[in-house]
């Protein structure tokens, strides 16, 4: 069966403006997520806290951070890859963070300078301090399905990492198609994998990038494993700065078009969602990926 509600955990403002290639102004990426709150998104990834020249787009997390910290009844997660991230975050009060790992060297190297093993060695302190303060901690996990260097991933590599992201103290596991290569057979075999090493299901997330047009079919095989938590980016920005054939994530309005047509509740009321996209491609001079934001906005 299908659940009978998703949370979507909206990255737009994380996952798509990091891949702009212009620098947004922080006062539109204020207004862009005060609009996904008043759109119903409740979990609103605001920013990141990693080095300002690894990631110039979201250099302005100081700033940023502080305009969006009291909107009512949103979870407002932000990144962290290191305590130095960890710091900049307590210092301004949030009370979410996500460390991301990779499934494979040759992303741990390109996004985090790091092997596999010194880049869960860099998050252990962080999660530990993090839950110490009372903060969610989401792990997430890069390239589960495929690599851009090294191919196709095997499952039980990712399931191996994910275990170590929970004995961590993870709260929760985002499953990343950071290139948007999974097909849905692919997406189950790791679902039920991940169970039998004792991963349940209610912990994970999914994160899909719509590369290869699969994201969609690839969301409804983990609803029908029991998946609630889905991952999505208004209008379908997004990418990865640090993998260079990733294209746009999901796009939200994509995945409440399907949810809804599935008489699954999301909370979020798709017109001024649409709205949202609509504005915030304006502001960026190009029209929205979304087929849905086509089709609904008038564009
Ligand atoms: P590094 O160069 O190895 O850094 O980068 P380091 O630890 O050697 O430190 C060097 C200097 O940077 C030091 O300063 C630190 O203080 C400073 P110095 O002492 O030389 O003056 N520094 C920082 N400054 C501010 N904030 C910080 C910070 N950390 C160190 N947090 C590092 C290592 C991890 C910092 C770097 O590689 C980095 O920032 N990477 C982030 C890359 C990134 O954000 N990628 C995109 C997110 S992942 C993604 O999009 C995938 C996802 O969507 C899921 C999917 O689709 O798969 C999540
Ligand atoms: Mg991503």
């Amino acid at each position: 069966g299908l659940p009978a509600r998703v949370r979507i955990h909206e990255v737009g403002a994380r996952d798509g403006l990091q891949n702009e290639q212009g620098v947004v102004p922080t006062e539109v990426k204020a207004e862009f997520v005060r609009r996904l709150a008043d759109a119903g998104l409740t979990t609103i990834e605001a920013t990141s806290f990693v080095h300002p020249k690894w990631v110039p787009q979201l250099a302005d997390a100081e700033r940023l951070f502080p305009l969006v910290r009291d909107l009512e009844g949103v979870r407002l997660p932000v990144l962290v890859p290191n305590e130095r991230g960890l710091d900049r975050a307590l210092a301004l009060g949030a009370r979410e963070v996500a460390v991301f790992a990779s499934a494979t060297e040759s992303f741990a190297r390109a996004n985090l300078n790091r092997t596999v093993d010194e880049a869960l060695a860099m998050f252990a302190p962080v999660v530990t301090r993090a839950v110490e303060h009372g903060l969610t901690v989401r792990g997430y996990l890069s390239m589960c399905f495929g690599d851009p260097w090294e191919g196709p991933v095997p499952v039980d590599r990712v399931v191996a990492v994910c275990r170590r992201l929970r004995d961590m103290g993870c709260d929760e596991l985002s499953l990343g198609d950071t290139i948007g290569v999974a097909t849905p057979g692919h997406v189950r075999r790791l679902l039920t994998e991940l169970n039998e090493a004792g991963v349940p299901t209610g912990t994970l997330a999914v994160h899909f990038h719509d590369t290869y047009g699969q994201a969609l079919a690839n969301t409804l095989a983990a609803l029908q494993h029991g998946v609630t938590t889905v991952d999505a980016s208004a209008g379908g920005l997004g990418g990865c700065p640090y993998a260079k054939s990733a294209t746009g994530n999901l796009a939200t309005e994509d995945l409440v078009w399907m949810l809804h047509g599935l008489g699954i509740e999301t909370g979020v009321d798709l017109g001024r969602l649409t709205a949202t996209s609509v504005w915030l491609a304006g502001e960026l001079g190009r029209p929205s990926p979304s087929r849905t934001v086509r089709a609904l906005g008038g564009a």
